[in-house]
């Protein structure tokens, strides 16, 4: 496919994510490669929502380690059972959190984080990597980000 995105403006966030899923599933199809899908997909969303952060965290030993992202730097590495990433690991459900300041234990990588949604990746039901989405803003996200990452994430092969 060519590699521009095509997202209508002005419409719904589910329309955005109507029209995003088949380019990102196209461009991940015949993509073995794990970090150039993660590369695509975190800036095929920052370019597409504008998120204020969106990445990867991959799961090594007892850590996550930092993936490819598209923001502003972060913090390298979350122990399991540690803020938002670390906790969506270890329950291996995804997590909205309306307000980062009402979550404990949240780990502020930027003070401009105000909420976010992080999704575990499984393979045969082992979580490997999460993708984490951050907004500037209070209240950000809805069932239907849970809903169309949850199927964006799906397109990650291990
Ligand atoms: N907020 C995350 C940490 C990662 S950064 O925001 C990029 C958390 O509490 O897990």
């Amino acid at each position: 496919m060519a590699e521009d995105l095509l997202i209508p403006k002005d419409t719904t966030r589910e329309e955005m994510y109507a029209s995003l899923y088949p380019q990102l599933k196209a461009l991940t199809d015949d993509e073995p490669d794990l970090i150039a899908n993660m590369a695509n997909i975190a800036s095929a969303l920052k370019e597409t929502f504008g998120f204020f952060w969106v990445g990867f965290y991959r799961v090594a030993g007892d850590q996550l380690v930092l993936g490819p992202f598209q923001g502003t730097v972060a913090c390298t590495r979350i122990s399991f059972g540690r803020g938002v990433c670390g906790t969506a690991w270890k329950e291996q459900r995804t997590i909205l959190v309306p307000d980062v300041d009402l979550f404990p234990g949240h780990i502020a990588c930027s003070s401009l984080s105000r909420s976010e949604i992080v999704i575990p990746l499984l393979q045969d039901g082992v979580v490997r990597a999460v993708l984490d989405v951050d907004s500037d803003e209070v209240n950000s996200f809805s069932e239907v980000d849970v809903r169309n990452l949850e199927k964006i994430s799906s397109l990650i092969i291990f």
